[in-house]
Order: C-alpha cells, then structure tokens, then sequence
C-alpha cells in the first residue's frame, strides 16, 4: 500500500466521471483546485487501485477554513469499506499534516458531523482538539450554480495546531 499525491484526472476517474465536462459541480471544484495547485489530493494506491482519499485546500474565500498562509483544510476523508480498520486512513491523514508543517502552515481544519462519535474520537486523536465553528456550508461541496451548498443539519469544524 502506498501513499501518494494523484492528480486531478485520477480524481475524476474515481469519483466515476470519464471527464470534466459531465462531472458534478463539486467534482468540477475539487478538479479545477488540485489542478491549479490549490488543492493536494492524498490517497492510498494498492497495486494502481485508489482505495483512499484526503483533500488538502490551501486557500478558500471562508478563511476559518483555509487562508493560504497558515490555515488549511481537510475534506473528503475516504477509506474504501473492506480497507477500514487498517490504519490506512491514518498513514494519509499523517502524510497530509507533515507536508502543511513543512510548507510552513501553522493550523489544519476538518469538518465533522456532531452525531458521528466514531469520527470526532478519530480526530480528537489526530489533535483537532479545538472547534472553530457550528458550519451549514462545505466550502467545497458546490451546488448546479457552483455555490456552497446549504446543509440543514449543522456539522463542526475542528482546528488542530500543527
Ligand atoms: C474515517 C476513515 C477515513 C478512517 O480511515 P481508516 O483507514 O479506517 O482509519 P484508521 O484505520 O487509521 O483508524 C481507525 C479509526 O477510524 C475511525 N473509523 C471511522 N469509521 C470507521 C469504520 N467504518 N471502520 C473502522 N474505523 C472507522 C475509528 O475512529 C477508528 O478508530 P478506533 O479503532 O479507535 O475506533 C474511514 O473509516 C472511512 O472512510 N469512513 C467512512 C467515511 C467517513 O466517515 N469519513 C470521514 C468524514 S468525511
């Protein structure tokens, strides 16, 4: 298993669209953001399969989220079921965090549903030890006019210093 960066056409690929043109609005977004260099997308290759995905934004109009200078944040933070358990999730989420430290960022951010005990246990772990915001919008999660989309139920964001 190893962990690396992809590109925005394996992205694309995994997310199921053959191309830009027919992908989601979000698919679009995340795409447009890896490709500009805005964004990193970390994943889990086993033998040239994609079983992983962790997405770094470095920069985003909502700067609680990510300023680009000290502040980034994590989304998409995906294990394929059957791979769970493992500690793959981990090794990406670890990637992630040495190359913002290193690229001189001082703070990561995540966001997280207040009814998903398993997942703030599994951040509480990693230090996002600190919550920044009640959020009803991802900023990354774009709807058919490429707005954030509003979400009813409200969803944390969490802060880890790094
Ligand atoms: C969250 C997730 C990415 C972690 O990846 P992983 O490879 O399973 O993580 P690790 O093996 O490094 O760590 C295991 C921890 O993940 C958490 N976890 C969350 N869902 C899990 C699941 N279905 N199976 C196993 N662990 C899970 C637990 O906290 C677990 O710690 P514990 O054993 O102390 O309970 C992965 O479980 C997953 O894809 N879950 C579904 C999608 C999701 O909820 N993503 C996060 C919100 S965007």
């Amino acid at each position: 298993m190893l962990i690396r960066k992809a590109t925005a056409e394996e992205m694309l690929k995994l997310w199921g669209y053959p191309d830009y043109h027919v992908a989601s609005p979000t698919a679009r977004f995340y795409c447009r953001n890896i490709a500009s260099g805005n964004a990193v997308f970390w994943t889990v290759d086993d033998g040239g399969e994609l079983i992983g995905e962790l997405y770094v934004f470095l920069s985003l109009e909502d700067r609680d989220f990510a300023n680009g200078e000290d502040t980034a944040y994590l989304c998409a933070f995906r294990v394929k079921e059957g791979f769970r358990g493992q500690g793959l999730g981990s090794r990406m989420m670890n990637a992630a965090l040495n190359e913002l430290k290193a690229l001189g960022f001082q703070k990561a951010t995540i966001g997280v549903g207040s009814d998903k005990p398993q997942n703030i246990r599994l951040y509480c772990r990693f230090g996002f030890d600190e919550k920044v915001k009640n959020c009803h919008y991802d900023p990354c999660g774009m709807d058919e006019n490429g707005l954030p989309e509003y979400e009813e139920e409200a969803w944390w964001l969490l802060a880890k210093r790094l």
